[in-house]
């Protein structure tokens, strides 16, 4: 692990108590009233030294070590994008993080667009799998031959399989699918959509990809949930923006967090 993220380490033990973190949390556009929501301690990015400013509209840029129901968390209140500033790893650092505070599981959320008709804005996507559309890679540079990461098995089976169970139990839709992740920051065109479609992808968005080769990377098991903010671009009249993203995400959201909560809940 780097010296950074072991110093950062001892700065939130101090700040926030050694009992070892289970869960990492990281929360997409609109999703980020989670954090508000668990019982603990915050502390803003730009407290932690080396760590990504997050500098989109939606985010909220601070890390929340603390209960969740039974399990102790880290959320991840903002992510950093490759598109802020080109580097594919930007969420390295706080990844390393999590791993060095304990954490075993990794729970990614994301807003997406989607391919798929039977799921609609407002619903629930639960990632299987992925296609890198972006042909980046946040383990280019990286010596060691861990960066030779197996990815068959990339979103745990255990945890994919605990997530449908709890969602058929609370009458929630959750459809498994496939993500691609396209650079952004530019939406896609109709015929990009087109083409991602026919590669086999079911939702689109800008994020979670390299976050979910990261995790790997660090022995890290890793669920994801894509939120469909929209229809991906040519497969609806309604025009796609940022605001709009972040209009429609609370949608799924509060779905998520009931799955969330049912998840860290110990019977
Ligand atoms: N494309 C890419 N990213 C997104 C979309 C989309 O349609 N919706 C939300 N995030």
């Amino acid at each position: 692990m780097s010296k950074n993220a072991k110093a950062l380490a001892a700065q939130v033990r101090d700040l926030a108590g050694s009992e070892p973190i289970e869960v990492g949390l990281v929360l997409g556009s609109g999703l980020g009233h989670l954090a508000d929501a668990i019982d603990g301690v915050s502390i803003p990015y730009d407290q932690l030294d080396g760590f990504p400013q997050a500098h989109v509209s939606g985010h909220d840029p601070k890390l929340v070590i603390g209960q969740l129901q039974d399990a102790r968390v880290a959320v991840l209140g903002g992510r950093s994008h490759y598109y802020e500033a080109g580097q594919a790893d930007a969420m390295r650092l706080p990844l390393e993080l999590l791993k060095t505070l304990g954490a075993d599981k990794l729970i990614l959320t994301n807003a997406a667009g989607s391919m798929r008709l039977d799921i609609p804005p407002g619903e629930l996507m639960q990632i299987t799998d992925h296609i890198n559309f972006s042909g980046l890679n946040p383990l280019i540079g990286e010596r060691s031959d861990a960066r030779f990461v197996p990815m068959g098995d990339a979103y745990d089976a255990d945890m994919q399989a605990g997530f449908t169970d709890i969602a058929k139990q609370e009458g929630i839709t959750l459809t498994p699918g496939i993500y691609a992740w396209y650079s952004g920051p530019s939406f896609e065109t109709p015929a990009e959509i087109r083409a991602i479609r026919t590669l086999g992808a079911d939702a689109v968005g800008m994020s979670t990809v390299p976050e979910v080769i990261l995790a790997r990377f660090l022995g890290l098991r890793v669920a994801a949930f894509s939120t469909i903010t929209n229809m991906a671009q040519g497969l609806s009249d309604e025009a796609i923006s940022h605001e709009h993203t972040k209009a429609m995400a609370p949608l799924g959201a509060e779905k998520l967090e009931k799955l969330l909560r049912r998840y860290l809940t110990r019977d």
